[in-house]
């Protein structure tokens, strides 16, 4: 898949620096030639030898060696690649990224190119989830950045959490997908909702869930990336916009479903949102108060309309296909049989959301993705992959671009 392309791998100074080794190897096996700038606190986890080794190509390391300069140039080194792959991205580069420092080559080269980036952050957990880094990321994915992890696990430093840096193959599918210049899904309309939502009780109460947003956002960007004109509609989220997705932010299931209505004719719905069941039948307008030695007070619940299978609706204006999720703690597969059945959509993918598997606000997920030809059994996968997984399949479902199809 990668034949021909020009990768230019950017080794910054983590543990993880290890797995870049294996990277290269999984890239060129695809066909893909591979360049690397090693910067100093990278050189003391991987050496310069093993890079060239690995890549058959010089290592570049210093912005001021007039060999380099006079063979290559800062600028020529990006202008050569079709993609910048910064692995593993500390958050020391992540920051001077944001930044836009230029002082040492890989920093330089970052800021100087017109081309993709793609970063695997690989961190503390404390590091990760740290105001600085968090800001930062958001800041290079609102420039165009793609992200690819950290996944969680057990680290180095003998902490637990998101911080590992994505395993090779997986930054690799990530790579693929970015040098793909088809756009299958060109031409097609997209709807996803993610994230929960909330129900008032009171104007400061609410009843939500779990739901970080991680997965339907990653669906929303995964199929933009494929060319398709998305809609996200999302909850409340702390996760960053997807770039090049338009978001309508809403609070209620309500609203959620408003806001779906209001998206117009689509080609593909994904309903990846943890709509809340059910509403407060009657939501106080004023903060209910607590009385001293009074009862609780017994909360009413009313149905939230049920967005799914109102998009799932047979009609004119029915997307083509329409994808629901069904998160679930027990008999997961046949309950979500069961589910996609009663809703009346065309695929959907059933995950479990039991606490132990830490798929509410986690990494990784592991789904069966199921229609009306059967079940099939996905591994557990960065939701980043899920999502490319799931927009390939979306694409394969239309077939070719709606213009192609035309021009026939
Ligand atoms: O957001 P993350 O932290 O990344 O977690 C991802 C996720 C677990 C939220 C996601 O993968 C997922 O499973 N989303 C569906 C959650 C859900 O509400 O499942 P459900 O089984 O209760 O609902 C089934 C389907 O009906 C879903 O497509 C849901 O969006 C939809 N629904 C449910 C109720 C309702 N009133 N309206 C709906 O549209």
């Amino acid at each position: 898949m990668l034949h021909g392309k020009r990768v230019l791998l950017i080794v910054t100074g983590g543990i993880a620096a290890f797995k870049s080794l294996d990277l290269i190897r999984r890239l060129r096996e695809r066909g893909a030639s591979v360049r690397c700038v090693l910067t100093e606190a990278g050189a003391k986890f991987v050496t310069p030898l093993s890079l060239q080794a690995l890549t058959e190509e010089k290592v570049y390391s210093d912005m001021f060696s007039l060999t380099d300069e006079s063979e290559m140039g800062h600028i020529q080194l990006s202008r050569d690649a079709d993609l910048l792959v910064v692995a593993p991205a500390t958050a020391n580069i992540l920051a001077r990224m944001a930044a836009g420092m230029a002082d040492d080559l890989a920093a330089t080269v970052l800021l100087a190119t017109d081309k993709p980036v793609l970063a695997a952050p690989a961190m503390n957990v404390r590091m990760w989830t740290h105001a600085a880094t968090v800001a930062n990321v958001e800041t290079l994915k609102k420039r165009g950045v793609t992200f690819v992890g950290p996944n969680e696990g057990a680290m180095a430093c003998n902490e637990f959490g998101p911080g590992r840096m994505s395993e090779p193959l997986e930054i690799v599918a990530a790579i693929e997908a970015l040098l793909t210049s088809e756009k299958p899904l060109a031409g097609r309309r997209a709807l996803v909702t993610s994230g929960p939502t909330r129900e008032a009780l009171d104007p400061v109460r609410y009843i939500s869930n779990h739901s970080s947003g991680k997965q339907g956002h990653a669906i929303a960007h995964a199929l933009a990336r494929l060319g398709a004109d998305v809609t996200l509609v999302s909850g409340p989220v702390v996760v960053p916009d997807p770039a090049g997705v338009r978001v309508v932010r809403v609070d209620s299931a309500d609203q959620m479903l408003a806001a779906c209505l209001a998206a117009g004719a689509v080609d593909v719905a994904v309903c990846a949102a943890a709509v809340a069941d059910w509403k407060a039948a009657k939501p106080a307008t004023a903060k209910i108060k607590k009385k001293t030695g009074a009862q609780p007070p017994a909360l009413e619940l009313a149905p939230n309309p049920d967005i799914l299978a109102t998009l799932s609706k047979p009609g004119a204006k029915r997307p083509g296909l329409v994808v629901g999720f069904a998160a679930e703690t027990e008999e997961v597969v046949a309950n979500a049989i069961e589910k996609r059945t009663r809703k009346g959509c065309d695929w959907i993918v059933a995950n479990d959301v039991s606490p132990a598997k830490g798929t509410f606000g986690g990494e990784r997920n592991t789904v069966h993705l199921i229609s009306a030809k059967g079940v099939e059994d996905w591994p557990t996968l960065a939701k980043e992959e899920v999502a490319l997984r799931l927009a390939g399949r979306i694409a394969l479902h239309f077939g070719q671009p709606p213009k192609a199809q035309a021009a026939e």
